[in-house]
């Protein structure tokens, strides 16, 4: 049985001092909820938030990095140094990375294998814009995505990773994608993990991002391949966080 995890993902929001107040009311909440829970602070606050979730259940990843060690790449600050801060995950092709900052597939399967390196738990962003699904494309561009991962790094790598299944026309649009929707894309991940290793397959955890809700998330979860969730605007606040992270039983 896989435990359910549920991510938050904060973007740009949150100053140092909302960030610490945001973790200790998600971290009342974390005490009894049934899944595992992670938040993923700007850059700027995970030294903090790392202090405040410290010997509670609630895990801190980065939403970024960069796939060098160290070196001349102003602005940027690599796996070692999150590890360095506390860090557990990072996040690694999230489609706004994917859109905005022009990150191909070869890029971000680098960065989920320099984040490895470092003993960081990447969560894997996959996930089509709306022009594919109308075009069909929907399968074919996850899978594409996934096997550049593949490639580099191996099925084993999935052992100690995560992959989120994020529609890009469903991120911050309040369109959440239907259950039937998201399990069917998710069943294709992992039946392509499994192809590769069925005990790995049947381990990853594959979580469903995109406009998910207190409302929406326990008829996600329910399905068999949704293992939780990577919540944008509804994680940042902490009531609807802990009413998704309850729903994840
Ligand atoms: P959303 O964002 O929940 O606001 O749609 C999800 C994400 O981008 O990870």
């Amino acid at each position: 049985m896989r435990k359910k995890l549920i991510a938050g993902n904060w973007k740009m929001y949150k100053t140092t001092s909302e960030a610490v107040a945001l973790v200790e009311e998600i971290k009342k909440g974390a005490a009894g909820a049934p899944s595992d829970i992670l938040v993923a602070p700007p850059a700027t606050s995970l030294v903090a938030a790392v202090a405040a979730a410290k010997g509670s259940p609630v895990a801190v990843a980065s939403q970024n990095m960069h796939f060098e060690k160290e070196g001349a790449f102003t602005g940027e600050v690599s796996a070692a140094m999150l590890k360095d801060v506390g860090c557990r995950y990072v996040l690694v092709g999230h489609s706004e990375r994917r859109q905005l900052y022009g990150e191909s597939d070869a890029l971000v399967a680098r960065k989920f294998m320099a984040a490895q390196s470092q003993g960081l738990l990447p969560v894997l962003c996959v996930g089509e814009t709306l022009e594919e699904r109308e075009g069909n494309q929907t399968l074919d561009v996850v899978s594409r995505q996934l096997e550049a991962v593949l490639a580099v790094s191996g099925v084993a790598s999935f052992g100690t990773a995560v992959i989120a299944y994020e529609p890009v026309w469903a991120i911050g649009t309040g369109r959440t994608a239907s259950p039937e929707q998201a399990q069917e894309v998710h069943a294709m991940i992992r039946a392509k993990v499994a192809g590769l290793d069925a005990t790995i397959g049947g381990l990853v955890r594959i979580l469903y991002g995109g406009s998910v809700k207190a409302s929406s998330a326990q008829e996600l979860f329910a399905m068999p391949d949704i293992d939780g969730g990577l919540v944008g605007g509804a994680s940042l606040k902490a009531d609807e966080f802990a009413r998704i992270c309850a729903g994840a039983g």
